[in-house]
């Protein structure tokens, strides 16, 4: 089930409408339950006729809310949940069309049934990434028997430890600080140590340009494991990302919709000690050493989110297709720079041996072609055999956003900084309000290109 906007007012309109001054009534997901939004313009009566379109089909209403229509105050939009299983949702639905406009069906567990168009639910605030802590599809501290931390109950209490703490973790709070013991700062110092070395030649020129920040203002050295709320501070500093704690493993749309909101879900657990060389699952020397850096810069930062906002609602296929270009990318991604192949991902950054293998003449290296590396079979306990390697971060996005303009969905996405939320834009009155900010930015332009030039 699905939480919506804010009523900013109570409506004029009659039936039965529940509104919140600040923030809207969250229910619980619930199997079985599909989302609605629509636009009805208001007209006495109008919301009651809606309603017993559903009625008429036998449709239960689980929830209900409404606001003035952002684009237009005769309007009123109105968000509805109601029951799946039983009646005849489908038909409602297109009777329901002859009332309202811009009519969206959102659904968490989109229904397999054909012909339903339904959308899969995704987050519209920043704030509703914490109700992915509760679809996460497996605990951190659950391991498989060929982990190297199977047979240690000490690792798997701490482990537990961890995913208990991310569990519980709440947008805004400050992500909770962890002493870490000395044997696990050893591990870390055993990866450093042999990664350090490699960096200058193997990475490419914006990690270079970042890692010695983060030794500066975030503790990135040998003999610490520096915390990811410093590291998120930093990272909202150069680019507006931000980390939060994750206790297991999401799914890869969840995961995907964080970076549409410029987060980064990230583990902060380390390995296990008796193989600090390698590690199943991601873990803190990864996500600090792989990934951090790259998200500190602007063109990668918006690279990752682009990716993040093309899922939001996209079909489980591309979604599937979007993690395969995420994985090719930001995990195993290598660039050309100055006529030399350079590391950017984050598997590569954070893999003593993978770093020096995917530099040398063992692998296969092929162009950044999104419909072709969306479709690319991938190992994911060995090196990979194929790497695609982008001429730019700017180039691979103009390269995503082609991509995502042929993912079929009836609407666009835009980010909204200032309110951490994602528009979607679906109707012509959004379009015409698109342009206007275009012109806005446009009409800066034209200012400083002026003051430049005097
Ligand atoms: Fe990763």
């Amino acid at each position: 089930m699905d939480a919506l906007v804010i009523p900013a007012k109570k409506p004029k309109l009659d039936g039965e409408i529940k509104t919140a001054p600040t923030y809207h009534h969250e229910p619980k997901d619930k199997e079985g339950s599909t989302t609605i939004t629509f636009t009805l313009k208001e007209k006495v009566g109008i919301l009651a006729s809606a309603l017993n379109v559903l009625q008429s089909h036998n449709v239960n209403l689980h929830h209900i809310e409404s606001r003035p229509a952002r684009n237009n105050p005769e309007s009123f939009e109105f968000f509805i949940a109601c029951d799946n299983t039983t009646g005849g949702l489908k038909q409602a639905i297109d009777d329901l069309r002859n009332y309202s406009e811009n009519l969206t069906v959102l659904a968490r567990n989109p229904s397999k049934s054909e012909g339903t168009n339904e959308i899969p639910w995704f987050p519209r605030r920043i704030k509703d990434l914490d109700r992915f802590a509760n679809q996460i599809l497996s605990y951190g501290s659950e391991l498989d028997s060929d982990h190297p931390g199977f047979t240690d109950p000490v690792y798997r209490e701490r482990r537990k430890e961890f995913a208990d703490i991310a569990f519980h973790y709440k947008f805004g709070q400050p992500i909770p600080r962890i002493e870490y013991t000395s044997a696990e700062r050893k591990t870390w110092s055993t990866v450093f140590k042999s990664l350090v070395d490699l960096y200058p030649t193997h990475a490419c020129r914006q990690f270079n340009h970042v890692f010695p920040l983060l030794v500066d203002n975030c503790g990135f050295r040998e003999d610490n494991i520096p915390q990811l709320q410093d590291i998120s501070e930093f990272l909202k500093d150069c680019t507006g990302f931000q980390l939060r704690p994750v206790a297991g493993l999401l799914s890869s749309r969840d995961f995907l919709a964080g970076l549409a909101f410029r987060v980064f879900h990230s583990t902060q657990y380390i390995r296990h000690g008796s193989k600090p060389m390698y590690t199943p699952e991601p873990d803190v020397c990864h996500e600090l050493l792989g990934h951090v850096p790259l998200f500190a810069d602007p063109a990668f930062a918006q690279f990752s989110q682009e990716i993040g906002l093309a899922s939001l609602g996209s079909p489980d296929e591309f979604v599937k297709k979007l993690a395969t270009l995420y994985w090719f990318t930001v995990e195993f991604g290598i660039c050309r720079q100055e006529g030399e192949l350079k590391a950017y991902g984050a598997g590569l950054l954070s893999s003593f041996g993978e770093l020096e293998y995917c530099l040398s003449d063992k692998p296969e290296v092929r162009p950044f072609e999104p419909e072709k590396t969306c479709v690319q079979n991938y190992p994911i306990t060995s090196f990979q055999p194929i790497y695609f390697v982008a001429d730019s971060f700017e180039d691979a996005k103009i390269k995503l956003k082609h991509f995502a303009a042929t993912i079929p969905r009836p609407f666009s996405v835009r980010y909204n900084p200032y309110t951490q939320s994602v528009e979607v834009i679906n109707s012509k009155e959004q379009v015409i309000n698109l342009t206007k900010d275009i012109k806005g930015d446009l009409s800066l332009l034209e200012d400083a290109l002026s003051r430049v030039n005097n």
